[in-house]
């Protein structure tokens, strides 16, 4: 959950999104829409067969990672699967509408219930049990620097387009005391990139003013940061003509109990 917001960064940059507002006020509707449109319209291209790999880069970002609390990995999938993955990305009608201003993008995150809903897209069932599995977690737990991390198993997919944003917020989880670590790898899997194309900022302060890192190439690219840390992190509104999609996993050490 979004804590810590500024009310002014909210008022300032939605004070004019007459278009997101009506969006949201159609969400009931979008909700009730989608399910019909997914039976008939054309569910996806046609399929890869290149296995889901993340490279050695993300293993290479350790040393960054162990210093900062963050680093930024390019080139994160093999280039087969990276080009099938973003080919085969889910239209919004297999997403929950946005239904609120401060994260005001269409999202979803893959669960066992909804598993079924996303069979059209393998590259991106792949992905998420990719990422889910013990072999993974044992490479997230090299980043980490320490043994343990284990993920919810529950790959977040989001599509953003212009005027969308996310209010630069710390999440809960910063004042959970039975988690020592929380790491969270947000895949950029296409995007328009530079400024102002939803590239996740993590900043010091939560009007992003002092900004420690803005992700720029939004192509086959990952952000990994620890939501443990006191960073905030957020986007500003995506400019005219640009886009984003995106996919997040997190994986958590808990904390030792005696
Ligand atoms: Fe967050």
């Amino acid at each position: 959950m979004a804590i810590n917001i500024s009310d002014r960064f909210l008022e300032a940059n939605t004070a004019r999104q007459f278009g997101l507002k009506t969006l949201i006020r159609l969400a009931p509707v979008r909700r009730k829409l989608n399910p019909a449109l997914r039976a008939v319209l054309p569910k996806r291209a046609r399929a890869s067969e290149a296995p889901c790999t993340v490279t050695d880069a993300f293993d290479a970002a350790a040393d960054h990672y162990q210093k900062h609390r963050w680093a930024f990995v390019e080139n994160i999938f093999e280039d087969d699967f990276h080009a099938a993955l973003a080919r085969n990305y889910p239209p919004r009608r297999f997403l929950q509408p946005v239904a609120g201003l401060t994260k005001s993008y269409d999202r979803v995150s893959i669960t066992d219930r909804n598993r079924d809903t996303f069979t059209p897209f393998p590259e991106l069932l792949a992905l998420s049990d990719y990422l889910s599995a013990p072999a993974f977690e044992a490479r997230v737990s090299r980043i980490g620097g320490q043994d343990g991390f284990r993920t919810s198993g529950h790959l977040h997919l989001t599509r953003s387009w212009p005027g969308t944003f996310m209010i630069p917020h710390q999440d809960s989880a910063l004042e959970s005391d039975g988690i020592a670590a929380h790491i969270n790898a947000i895949f950029f899997v296409a995007g328009s990139g530079g400024d102002n194309s939803g590239g996740l900022t993590l900043a010091r302060d939560n009007e992003l003013r002092s900004v420690i890192f803005a992700p720029r190439n939004l192509t086959n690219t990952c952000l990994i940061y620890d939501i443990r840390e006191p960073f905030f992190h957020g986007f500003n509104p995506i400019a005219a003509g640009k886009y984003r999609h995106a996919v997040i996993m997190n994986w958590q050490l808990k904390r030792e109990t005696t």
